[in-house]
């Protein structure tokens, strides 16, 4: 029956709890050798030793031995662009000539090419084209999937994009829970140009109103010469009036104080942060502003990668996460994010785990009920191919899960 699944013989690597763990709580990981997990109507029910396994009526549930490979929880991509209209590979040649990301935005390109496709797609072909990422995603052991809008920049067309994640979440079958954050404020659109107030006060006034019941998150793309510091509090402070959650993109390109704003907003999380201040990693840490970063897209745009261990070392909470976007990192690739991760960032293979599967879910306020394998939270569970969790960065760029379960369903397994 879809949603009750006994998985026996599992060498189980998980973080425990409900909510992000912080610091050095990063680098706890329970492991139970020979563990069994059942899971019943998609929720867990029974992780541990065999001998104190449950009595269920076997009969009603799938069983899959795990073979002693490693088992832990489904990742949460807790930062993706996911829906979009068209691609920009000209704009990737540019920027491998030595082109800056912001360069090509300020003339037109950049988001607001994207804008452009999108505004030209339907809801219906929006869905169609993000459906294909999702199959590639579950496939690298994503159980949930953060998705923003932020292509469409007018009230119609932003509601068109959330209108497209719907699409995706009602679908029968759909392989992941899918989290919705409303990104309006991602840039200046073309006819506002050099009217930054006007599109703030739109915003504002019309969209914040008309998506507060349709989007988890209020995101917004805090940066130099896009969203600066005061429009950024302005909008900030709208969306948690009208009682959304909040993050940000901050200190991405330069160093700005989005990570200060962040800390003084409470939002739950603040991500990119290649160039944040140490004060603004202090603040972060104080505050439990979860610090999603997102390696794959320092790669891309050729940028130092986030420091991430002075985020740990100060006591923060860090969730990874790809950015998967048609511009700046056009990656969904979570097996590359683990090894940039623990190759270039020097977080330890347990501190990635905690960081793509319990920070993630309490970067999208799921902590409560993915991220980790525990009585009481949905059945999302990967296999691995291999015995050991330190296979993971190991095996540079490839994709070591073999089986996806989510909810207690089978999604994918050889
Ligand atoms: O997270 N920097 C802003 N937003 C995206 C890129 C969007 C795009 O280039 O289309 C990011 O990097
Ligand atoms: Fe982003």
């Amino acid at each position: 029956m879809d949603g009750n699944l006994i998985l026996h013989n599992a060498n189980l690597f998980t973080p425990v709890g409900s909510e992000a763990a912080r610091g050095e709580e990063m680098a706890n990981i329970s492991h139970i050798r020979d563990a069994v997990i059942v899971v019943e109507n998609g929720s867990i029910i029974y992780a541990g030793e065999k001998g104190k396994t449950p009595d269920v009526e076997k009969g009603k549930f799938t069983c899959i031995d795990a073979e002693g490979r490693a088992v832990i929880p489904g990742f949460v991509d807790s930062h993706t662009h996911l829906i979009f209209g068209g691609y920009r590979p000209d704009e990737f040649g540019w920027r491998l000539k030595g082109e800056s990301y912001m360069s090509i935005m300020q003339r037109g390109g950049g988001i607001q090419s994207t804008v452009n496709a999108t505004r030209e797609s339907t809801p219906q072909q929006l869905a169609d084209k993000a459906q294909w990422f999702i199959d590639r995603m579950s496939e690298m052991g994503v159980t949930t999937v953060e998705a923003k809008s932020g292509y469409g920049l007018d009230t119609a067309n932003e509601l068109k994009m959330l209108e497209a994640i719907d699409i995706l979440k009602n679908r029968e079958d759909q392989k992941l829970e899918i989290v919705p954050t409303f990104l309006g404020a991602h840039a200046v659109p073309k006819e506002y140009k050099g009217r930054t107030g006007d599109y703030v006060n739109l915003i504002i006034k019309e969209m914040i109103p008309l998506v507060r019941d349709k989007a988890h998150f209020f995101d917004i793309f805090t940066e130099k010469d896009v969203f600066e510091i005061e429009d950024s509090r302005r909008l900030l402070k709208a969306a948690r009036e009208a009682g959304m959650e909040l993050k940000l993109h901050a200190d991405e390109i330069v160093t700005l104080g989005g990570a200060e704003l962040a800390a003084e907003m409470k939002a739950v999380s603040a991500d990119h942060l290649l160039h944040v201040s140490d004060e603004g990693i202090r603040r972060m840490a104080a505050e439990g502003v979860v610090a999603t970063l997102l390696p794959l897209t320092a790669f891309a745009l050729r940028e130092p990668f986030a420091p991430a261990r002075k985020f740990i070392e100060s006591g923060a909470a860090v969730a990874l996460a790809t950015d998967l976007n048609p511009g700046s990192c056009f990656s969904g690739s979570i097996p590359l994010t683990i090894a940039l991760a623990c190759i270039y960032m020097k977080m330890t293979v347990e501190e990635t785990l905690t960081a793509l599967t319990l920070n993630g879910a309490a970067a999208v306020g799921l902590a409560g009920q993915t991220g980790s394998i525990e009585k009481g939270k949905r059945g999302d569970i990967l296999i691995l191919e291999f015995p050991e969790l330190s296979m993971l960065p190991y095996y540079v760029g490839m994709n070591c899960v073999r089986t996806t379960i989510h909810k207690g369903k089978v999604i994918r397994h050889p």
